[in-house]
């Protein structure tokens, strides 16, 4: 774990959990990210995790990542936040999560997974939480690709079963959830997004309301759903694996800016 501390850290600073894709590492991340200079003028702390195994991938896989209280990463990557809560006096109701691919991965994991830990997320080039259950691995070697592809598909209410299955009992709300993908990504097929609508909306239990065509740029479009306070999905036109991170809305998503 690393952590960015800004030069002037603001009293009761809001935190950012930020998740590098397979291969990667948290300096990369930190680097790819560009969140510094948002940090510094908001005193936000930020964390850069780095996974050290299943070629970097984080786990999304196992029946212990797909719950919660049973120590994989998921929980590991909370008590990171826990640290940092305690050791910076940080602000608990102001921690949010983003992350691409892996990350994005485990981004929808944590909001299945811990929501009471988490306000908001956003994230890049992920699977629906659950998507990786019952394959051997994580990452693009391990895993036996079925999800990667696009073929695992469920309805709304089989998606939300599944989340809700993750954490029973859990009753509070859920992170609102910004999430992102390339209409040209040939690792983790675009499939993958309309999957994560279909279990996000339902969870959320909002409709589709309008398409934001060329919003934040040309050739993206934001689809939102009810007031779109909870839940955007963004289709980039042409874009491939890497969506380039959008920091300003990222912090826009988060309350933030
Ligand atoms: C492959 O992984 C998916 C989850 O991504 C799982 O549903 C499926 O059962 C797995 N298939 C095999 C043959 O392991
Ligand atoms: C926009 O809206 C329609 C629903 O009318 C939807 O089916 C379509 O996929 C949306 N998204 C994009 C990126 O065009």
């Amino acid at each position: 774990m690393q952590i960015y501390v800004p030069e002037t850290l603001a009293s009761n600073p809001p935190i950012v959990l930020a998740l590098h894709g397979c291969f990667g590492s948290g300096e990369d991340y930190f680097a790819q990210a560009g969140y510094d200079s948002y940090a510094e003028s908001l005193g936000a702390l930020l964390i850069f995790p780095t996974s050290q195994k299943d070629f970097n991938c984080w786990d999304v896989a196992s029946a212990a990542a797909l719950s919660h209280g049973n120590q994989a990463d998921n929980e590991v990557l909370v008590n990171m936040v826990n640290y940092a809560i305690e050791t910076y006096s940080a602000d608990p109701s102001r921690v949010f999560v983003t992350g691409s691919s892996s990350g994005c991965m485990m981004t929808n994991i944590l909001c299945a997974t811990y929501p009471e830990v988490f306000s908001a997320a956003t994230c890049y080039s992920g699977v629906a939480a659950g998507c990786f259950a019952g394959s051997p691995g994580s990452s693009p070697i391990t895993s036996n690709r079925s999800c990667a592809n696009g073929e695992v598909q469920k309805t709304g209410d089989e998606w939300a079963a599944q989340v809700h299955a993750m954490y029973p009992g859990y009753s509070g709300n859920y992170p609102s959830l910004k999430t992102w993908h390339g209409t040209a990504d040939s690792l983790v097929f675009y499939q993958n997004l309309k999957e994560q609508i279909k279990l996000w909306s339902t969870v959320f239990g909002v409709e589709f309301s309008n398409n934001e065509t060329s919003t934040p740029e040309i050739d993206y479009t934001t689809m939102v759903f009810g007031d779109g306070k909870q839940f955007e999905a963004v289709s980039a036109v042409g874009v491939g694996h890497t969506v380039p991170i959008h920091q300003e809305s990222d912090f826009e998503w988060f309350g933030l800016l």
